[in-house]
């Protein structure tokens, strides 16, 4: 029996020792390779890893195509469902009561007999002057009517809290009854930069020269990068801007310098970059929009470039967000998207350059298509029509209001 034993251990020790002196016993089952070619068989590895996750972008958008249902291009009925959504809350109608009672959340306006009128002081003068040039151009076309529209940029009617009534917001969350109205900066009153000091400025002359250029930009010339310009708003911006430090030929996103900015900290720790002008994005193929305080406005810019526009976040909307879709018109990114995320989703529209060619054409036919000035006039009017007649009374002059003229 003893004898049994101590062959066993003695006969285990050699194996062990066996084991100890070749370790590559195992590996070698793995790597039977020549020189070199076992990283080939681990980039392979990788790709296949890839290619389940590139096998999910391709269903969602498969999926996406399927599913979408392009809208009747006439009369700004791509958005008008926005404007039954946000009346549907004010379906029993809206009292004088009841618009009274949100007075304080925004300026009060009035239209009577193709006259506009509105409080005397407006917090944001330029915005509210951006919102009046598209009111006295349909004076002729509105009814009567009164509404309370918020030049903030934050909506104010919360859905869980605070106070209830109609209240006019440029951009909301699905978290707010707010009703969408066409921001001031289509005409003026938009953000100041030091290259546009006077806000972004006007819609329709952007329009005209990204429109041209996004046309006559060849796609095969464009560089193949991601690019971001835009001051520290938010930490949803830091993954990408860290992918570029790391993979700065897959990537280019710094941030630039805001009013607050006071040292490298807050620009994460790099020098603050130049800004850079709509038609400079132009030049590469995939352009990164992030929300700001609310809605970015340059969100509509990017498509005219003809380029891939990727929307990070989906909470925050203006009136013709709903009408461009994920996958369709543009890539879809998690708010939350990791640095790793943003890697695998540039990977795969690199890789997939018919696809990403598809998706900017797409991005570009909706917005020039769809949100030309008249299309915005177009949904105002729509608006204050619909929302006129939800009003149970018929508005008089309120004689503390100044009239507004061209
Ligand atoms: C760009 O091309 C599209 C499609 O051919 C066309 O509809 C559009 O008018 C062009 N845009 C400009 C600014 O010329
Ligand atoms: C990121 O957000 C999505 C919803 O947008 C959520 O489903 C997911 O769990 C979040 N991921 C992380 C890591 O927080």
């Amino acid at each position: 029996m003893i004898n049994i034993q101590l062959f066993f251990l003695v006969f285990l020790k050699v194996y062990i020792l066996l084991i100890t002196l070749y370790p590559s016993g195992a590996s070698e089952e793995f790597c039977t390779k020549p020189d070199g070619k076992c990283d080939e068989e681990k980039i392979n590895k990788y790709s296949k890893e890839n290619n389940a996750e590139f096998q999910k972008f391709l269903q969602a958008i498969r999926e996406a195509k399927e599913q979408y249902i392009p809208c009747k291009e006439s009369k700004c009925s791509c958005h008008a469902n926005v404007i039954t959504n946000d009346l549907k809350t004010f379906g029993d109608g809206i009292t004088k009561k009841l618009l009274d009672s949100v007075n304080s959340k925004g300026t009060k306006y009035q239209i009577i007999d193709h006259h506009l009128y509105r409080e005397q002081s407006c917090m944001f003068p330029a915005r509210c002057a951006g919102v009046e040039h598209f009111l006295l151009e349909l004076l002729p076309k509105l009814p009567d009517t009164e509404f309370i529209l918020n030049p903030r940029d934050w909506p104010q009617i919360h859905k869980n809290y605070g106070l209830f009534g109609p209240v006019f917001s440029f951009s909301k969350t699905s978290q707010y009854n707010d009703i969408l109205y066409p921001a001031w900066a289509f005409w003026e009153g938009g953000p100041a930069i030091s290259l546009y000091p006077r806000g972004i400025g006007r819609w329709d002359q952007h329009r005209n020269i990204l429109g041209t250029l996004g046309n006559t930009t060849k796609w095969e010339d464009k560089i193949a990068k991601a690019f971001f310009r835009g001051s520290r708003t938010s930490s949803e911006r830091d993954p990408l801007v860290l992918l570029s430090r790391e993979k700065p030929d897959l990537v280019d996103a710094q941030y630039t310098k805001n009013q607050a900015w006071k040292s490298d900290a807050d620009t994460l720790h790099a020098p603050p970059a130049k800004e850079v002008s709509f038609e400079e994005h132009c030049k590469y193929k995939y352009l990164f929009n992030f929300r700001g305080v609310a809605a970015s406005f340059r969100f509509k810019h990017m498509f005219l470039c003809k380029s891939v526009v990727f929307h990070v976040g989906n909470e925050w909307i203006e009136f013709f967000y709903p009408a461009l879709k994920p996958w369709v018109h543009y890539v879809p990114v998690d708010s939350n998207a990791t640095k790793e995320q943003l890697e695998k989703l540039l990977d795969f529209i690199k890789e997939h350059d018919d696809v990403a060619k598809k998706i900017a054409e797409d991005g570009y036919n909706m917005i020039w298509n769809n949100l030309k000035m008249k299309d915005v006039s177009c949904y105002w009017k729509k608006l204050l029509k619909r929302y006129t007649k939800l009003l149970t009374y018929k508005p008089v002059l309120d004689k503390s209001l100044i009239e507004i003229k061209k």
